[in-house]
């Protein structure tokens, strides 16, 4: 059955039908279109465009609903147009004349509207939960490894001493970052666009505020024409996603260099791993390859929101209703990724030995052994030229600066002293860097504290 079965009878063609639709996907909005269903029957009923009985006969019948579909004792029917349609249609058989009245000073344009702004913003709040738990993760190991000692890198290069816990805490930063965001979000979402029916408003005499109020949204839209053709809200949390996911995909490629034999940073559990059909030796860390490859995809579902509402004329234009489809891609994504890192991080091995091996080995000290000889009163240039020429004669004769002996040191500068070693000791340089947001143990143990308080 057509809701719109008016002039054209609606007896279609099954080709029709089967690019028009959208119940294969918006099914999954159920919930949110009963509720915002609810808040208007009952709107409706308290300005008196239906009696209170109207009101609440159609409430009663659409919790009925709800609770069955939840239930498995109704089914949805796939072969209705749309949700909208199977509820409403679900409803008049169920109560008769009085669900008939509940579209009354509704369109369906306002109506999808809010179903997916309510959707969009439950699901918000499910995403960052799932984005806390895999902060909070980062917290836990990174609290482990206050001083385990790595390079940290710039071009690839090993360049300066860091923790892993610091290192893990970049990526707690980020994700941080994407929970604000995702907060500023939701703020936009929760405006509510009914009352402004298929474009031009409504001759009824709604409460638009009252129904704002009943489902918890922050305000009303203001312009009816942009109240059902606005998918801003949906393209912020598209955007969101996508960089959110490039934070994730960034985390991941380094799991999957830290996990290969050249680097052997970390091991993955064997239950978040993977292995190879004809090479008996693999284990592999697909987990991280596929977050990283599925961030393309979130990507893709911003173009295609973003191309499909750029040539779109006031108002509503049926092209808009491509916005689900790829929302709810960029949400499946978004929520597989997130909830696979959490507990693979938290499995993980991670091998601070060959961390440390790799810390000392690529001279990723000698922006402190010059620092040492700055603090001994030489301009920090010249600091840096003799340290330049002590790594070349290291590197020609195999040797690491720890190794260099003090007279070696001295035939460079006579500023070298029996102290040089404390300084340039990999875990002393992590150390001295203990400003706020530094590599120190004591500086990255306060920067976990105050990520878990944001948690909070
Ligand atoms: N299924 C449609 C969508 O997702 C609902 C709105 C239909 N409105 C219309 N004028 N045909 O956008």
């Amino acid at each position: 059955m057509k809701l719109w079965a008016g002039r054209t009878g609606g007896d279609v063609d099954e080709r029709l039908s089967a690019i028009n639709n959208s119940i294969g996907f918006d099914s999954r909005m159920f919930r949110q279109d009963i509720t915002g269903s609810i808040a208007h029957a009952i709107m409706l009923g308290k300005v008196g465009v239906i009696t209170p009985e109207e009101s609440a006969q159609i409430a009663e019948g659409l919790k009925g609903i709800l609770a069955d579909i939840e239930s498995g004792a109704l089914t949805i029917d796939m072969t209705c147009e749309d949700i909208h349609t199977f509820v409403e249609a679900t409803l008049t058989a169920r109560i008769g004349t009085a669900g008939k009245k509940l579209h009354t000073a509704r369109s369906r344009n306002d109506q999808v509207a809010l179903d997916i702004r309510m959707y969009l913003a439950d699901e918000i709040d499910r995403l960052s939960g799932l984005a806390k738990d895999l902060i909070s993760a980062l917290c836990d190991v990174a609290e482990q490894h206050l001083e385990t000692v790595m390079p940290g890198y710039t071009h690839l290069q090993r360049a300066q001493p860091v923790t892993l816990g610091h290192y893990l805490m970049a990526y707690a930063q980020m994700l941080l970052r994407d929970v604000d965001r995702l907060a500023d979000c939701k703020a936009r979402t929760l405006v509510l666009p009914l009352g402004s029916g298929a474009l031009a408003g409504t001759t009824y005499p709604l409460d638009r505020a009252y129904t704002a109020e009943l489902l918890g949204f922050n305000g009303i839209s203001l312009n009816s024409l942009d109240g059902v053709s606005d998918r801003d809200f949906a393209l912020e949390l598209l955007s969101d996603l996508s960089i959110m996911m490039m934070h994730l995909s960034r985390f991941s490629e380094e799991i999957c260099l830290w996990c290969s034999w050249e680097f052997k940073f970390v091991t993955l559990a064997d239950r978040f791993s993977t292995g190879s059909s004809i090479m008996p030796q693999k284990k592999n860390p697909d987990i991280t390859e596929l977050v990283r490859g599925k961030t393309g995809r979130v990507y893709g579902d911003l173009m295609t929101l973003l191309t499909a509402m750029k040539g779109l004329p006031l108002a509503y234009n049926k092209d808009m209703q491509e916005d689900k489809e790829a929302l709810f891609d960029a949400i499946d994504t978004a929520d597989l990724s997130l909830s696979v890192l959490a507990p693979m991080l938290r499995t993980a091995t991670f091998h601070p030995a060959n961390m440390k091996k790799a810390a000392a080995a690529g001279f990723i000290n000698a922006t402190d052994c010059a620092d040492y000889m700055v603090r001994k009163g030489v301009p920090f240039r010249d600091a840096y030229g003799i340290v330049g020429r002590l790594v070349k004669h290291c590197i020609e004769r195999g040797l690491t600066l720890e190794e260099l002996t003090l007279p070696e040191y001295r035939e460079f500068s006579l500023v070298f002293d029996e102290d040089v070693y404390q300084a340039i000791d990999l875990l002393t340089c992590v150390s001295q860097r203990k400003l706020p947001g530094g590599p120190a143990p004591e500086a990255v143990r306060e920067t976990i504290r105050a990520t878990r308080e944001k948690l909070q």
